[in-house]
This record gives structure tokens, C-alpha cells and sequence, in this order.
């Protein structure tokens, strides 16, 4: 499977921070942040690599990834030109995906442990056709998309619902058959003006082809302050752990 990293956008919450930087370059302890979904994939063994990159920052991203040559990896680059939304970010990954399925991660999605994760997409890969979305139980799902579960099947979808219904937020890890483009050329922008991942996944619970993984290893969106925060101090307990582990 192909793997797609998002790493539009224009980082607003993060200001003054993303002024003149963006928002995956920022560091989250001793790497920039976007190596962090880059590891996730190529740990899943997905090293054909498309990075979906906005218009301003495109440069620095070459710049830093390069070729993919240091994971083993062949990097391709895309630029999307406004931030118009997740799927609008994602629509750009149709001629890379070939037809095949695509695994897509956002670029401010930081998982500490690839193991529920690689099970999900080896799940996925035996499914025909449909999606599969990675959720994690939380304290504070109205941030999140939130997942509605119903005898074991997601009946339901909310984007940052006020009155969340779970407390199942929908991490940045979707796994898509090729239909996914036919969906996002069929959406409507949100009332914030983008194109919503959200809504490309109530597309699969309404076909009834949407699966899901749980995840119980942390995971953070680092898209804010806060979360910015919490995502450098659970690495870097996490990459000192390891060191010890290894006699470092
Ligand atoms: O992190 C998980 C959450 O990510 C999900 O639970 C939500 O359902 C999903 O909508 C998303 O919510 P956010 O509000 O956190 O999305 P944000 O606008 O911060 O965008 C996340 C990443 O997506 C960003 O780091 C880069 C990429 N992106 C975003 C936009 C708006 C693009 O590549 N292009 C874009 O135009």
C-alpha cells in the first residue's frame, strides 16, 4: 500500500509560531514533526511516499525529506495551493495512488506505537473495498472527529461535535479504497469553507463499508499548544525509554 502525509494547512492555532515557519517543521523534541508520521508509516512498512505540502513552505520540505533515501524510502511531493481542507489536501494523491489503496496520515499526528496499527492495515488489505479509521478513547473528543459505535460497528460520525456521543476521537490515520476520490469530487465545503475528511468517512458508514481499529498506545494531534506541548514531553519519554532500554 501507498502511504499520503497532509501537511497543508495553515497552522492558525499555532500562531505566532507558524508566522513564517509551518506548522510540521516545529520540533517535537529532537526531531521536526513531521518526521514522526514519516517514521509511523515506514515503520508499517509503507515507503512510497506521497507529502502533500502547502504553497509557501513546499521548498523546505524538499529541502529537509529529500528523496526519502534516509528511511529507505521514495518520497513524491504535491503542493496544494489553498488551504481548502483535509480532503481537498488528499484529492491531490489521486494519480499517485495508481487505483490502489492509500494509507493517509496528517502531518500533526504523532503515534508512539506502530503495532495496533500495522494489524489495521493488514485487516484493511484483506477487505474488498471501503475504509478503516484508527480511534482512540479520550478525555476531550469534542476537539476530535468522533465516532458513534453501535454493536461493535461505527454508525455515526461528528465533526468536534459540542455533545460528542463517544469518547472515541478519529486520529489522523485513515486507510481508503480507490473510491475515495469519487467521494471527495462529490463534497461540499463545511461551514468553515473546507473540505472535510469527516465527511468522506460518513460517506463509507453510509455504504456500510467503514472498519475501524482501537488503539490503546497514546497518540496526540499536535495542532495546539497544548497538544504541541504533551506530544514533545510523551516522545521524549518515549525516545529516553527506548535509549535505556538499549544501554544507551
Ligand atoms: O488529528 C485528528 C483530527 O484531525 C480529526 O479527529 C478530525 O476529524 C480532523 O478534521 C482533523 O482535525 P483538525 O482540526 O486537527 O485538522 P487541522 O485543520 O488541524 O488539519 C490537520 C492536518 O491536516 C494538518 O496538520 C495538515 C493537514 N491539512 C489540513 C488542512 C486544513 C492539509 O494538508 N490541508 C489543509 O487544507
Amino acid at each position: 500500500m501507498k502511504g499520503v502525509i497532509l501537511a497543508g494547512g495553515n497552522g492558525t492555532r499555532l500562531h505566532p509560531l507558524t508566522f513564517v515557519t509551518n506548522k510540521h517543521l516545529l520540533p517535537v523534541y529532537n526531531k521536526p514533526m513531521i518526521y514522526w508520521p514519516i517514521e509511523t508509516l515506514v515503520q508499517c512498512g509503507i515507503t512510497e511516499i506521497l507529502i502533500v505540502s502547502g504553497r509557501g513552505h513546499a521548498g523546505h520540505f524538499l529541502n529537509l525529506l529529500g528523496s526519502g533515501k534516509k528511511w529507505n524510502a521514495r518520497f513524491t511531493y504535491e503542493v496544494q495551493e489553498n488551504a481548502g481542507g483535509i480532503a481537498d489536501a488528499l484529492s491531490l494523491a489521486e494519480d499517485f495512488s495508481d487505483g490502489g489503496k492509500i494509507a493517509v496520515i496528517l502531518g500533526d499526528n504523532i503515534f508512539t506505537a506502530v503495532g495496533e496499527i500495522k494489524k489495521g492495515i493488514n485487516r484493511f488489505t484483506r477487505q474488498k473495498r471501503g475504509a478503516m479509521v484508527f480511534l482512540k478513547q479520550v478525555k476531550d473528543p469534542h476537539r476530535f472527529g468522533v465516532a458513534e459505535i453501535r454493536k461493535g460497528k461505527i454508525v455515526g460520525l461528528e465533526e468536534k461535535p459540542r455533545h460528542p456521543k463517544s469518547k472515541f476521537a478519529v486520529t489522523g490515520m485513515y486507510l481508503y479504497d480507490e473510491n475515495v476520490f469519487d467521494i471527495i469530487r462529490a463534497l461540499t465545503p463545511s461551514g468553515r469553507g473546507e473540505l472535510e475528511v469527516t465527511d468522506v468517512n460518513k460517506a463509507y458508514v453510509k455504504q456500510g463499508v467503514m472498519f475501524h481499529t482501537i488503539i490503546s498506545s497514546e497518540w496526540r494531534d499536535a495542532g495546539t499548544f497544548d497538544s504541541l506541548l504533551e506530544a514533545n514531553v510523551l516522545i521524549a519519554r518515549a525516545e529516553r525509554s527506548t535509549k535505556r532500554k538499549n544501554g544507551k
